[in-house]
Parts: structure tokens; sequence; C-alpha cells
């Protein structure tokens, strides 16, 4: 791991392998129970365990201080009416934000707070994402390209999915023909559903 002030390139596909040291790939199988179409997604998963999204980032000490940045590249797709997204999760330390830009692609960012405020912000090329602390995440890709978004985050933060993997999103975006649109998610299952 390096101890001195380094750059690397990112805006070409092929310089990922080289500028990021770890590539996590998470296929259709890691999203159970996510999706608001179990059947479609049933069938899907018989057909292929579709992969889903992908992370490139660069290992650093987990420590505050640090920052961990890398490249989330959610692809395009749809299981049912509902676009291909990721986990989602809270940072395990809820104090801690993050930041991210988007490089490629068109898509949104959902978010929630254990508060029950939700929001929703779009991305597209050039435009960056706040998140503040104590907000879930999910990326959701509503285009039909790689929607590529940079990173960054404390060391510190940690990754809480048991939250959302037990309740889900209290939102869903979903393609209504051909438009993305925000919907209340009535399966959401949390302490105020
Ligand atoms: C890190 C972060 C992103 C996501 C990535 C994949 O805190 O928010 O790097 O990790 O977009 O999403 P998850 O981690 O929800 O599978
Ligand atoms: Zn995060």
């Amino acid at each position: 791991m390096k101890s001195r002030p380094y750059g690397y390139p990112i805006s070409q596909p092929n310089e990922r392998r080289s500028s990021f040291d770890n590539h996590i790939q998470r296929r259709l199988s890691a999203l159970r129970n996510q999706f608001a179409d179990g059947k479609a997604y049933q069938a899907m998963l018989d057909s292929g365990d579709a992969l889903v999204y992908e992370v490139y980032e660069n290992r650093r000490p987990e420590v505050a201080g640090e920052l961990l940045s890398g490249l989330s590249i959610v692809h395009p797709g749809c299981v049912g009416n509902e676009y291909f997204m990721t986990k989602g999760h809270y940072h395990s330390v809820r104090e801690t934000a993050e930041i991210y830009f988007c490089m490629e692609g068109k898509g949104v960012l959902v978010m929630e707070s254990e508060a029950g405020e939700t929001a929703v912000e779009e991305f597209y090329p050039g435009r960056v994402v706040y998140v503040t602390p104590r907000w879930a995440h999910r990326s959701i890709n509503t285009g039909g390209e790689d929607l590529v978004t940079f990173f960054v985050y404390p060391g510190h933060a940690g990754h809480d999915y048991a939250t959302i993997d037990a309740t889900g999103f209290r939102k869903r975006v979903l393609d209504h023909g051909g438009v993305p649109t925000i919907v209340d998610n009535p399966e959401w299952s949390g302490v105020n559903a």
C-alpha cells in the first residue's frame, strides 16, 4: 500500500484494472428479496445469474483520516419493470458522509434516513451527489448504458447491509412505459411501517 501521495487515471474502461487493486462483482443472486417482482427475479435467475454491478476500489487502512475511493458500475437492465440497482447500505458509522461523481450513464441515487426521510438525486455525467451522514444509499441505472460513478467516503465508515436487507428501501424506481417513476415500496418493513 502506498505511503506517498499518488494519482491514477479512471476515465477509460481499460484503465480500471490497473488503477484499482480490488474488483467486486455482484450478481442477481446477491439481490434476493430486493426486487418487487419475485417471479421475474426467479425467472431471470433461472436463466443465468446476471452480472448486475461491479465495484473497483483502492484498498486503504479502514481508519478515520483515510479516504476510500473507487468506481461503481451498474449495468443496464431490469427485473420485471424495476431497474438494476445496488444492494444499498447505511454506513456502520452513521456519522459518515459520501460523495458520488457521475462519469457516465444515467440514473439516480435513492436515499433514506432511519428517521423516515427520503431523497432521490439524479445521476448524469458531470453531476455530484453528496450523501449526508446517516442516510442509506442505493444506485439505480435508469438508462441503456453502464452507470459509472466515482465515490469517496471516510476510511472508518464500514457498511451495514443487514438493515436494508431486512427492510428494503422505502422508495422504488420503476420503468413505466420508458419513464423512470418513483413509487412507494409497499413491502418496506422497517420499524415505522
Ligand atoms: C461505499 C459506497 C459505494 C457502494 C457501491 C456498491 O460506501 O457507497 O462504493 O459500495 O456503489 O453498492 P453496495 O455497497 O450497496 O453494494
Ligand atoms: Zn456508502
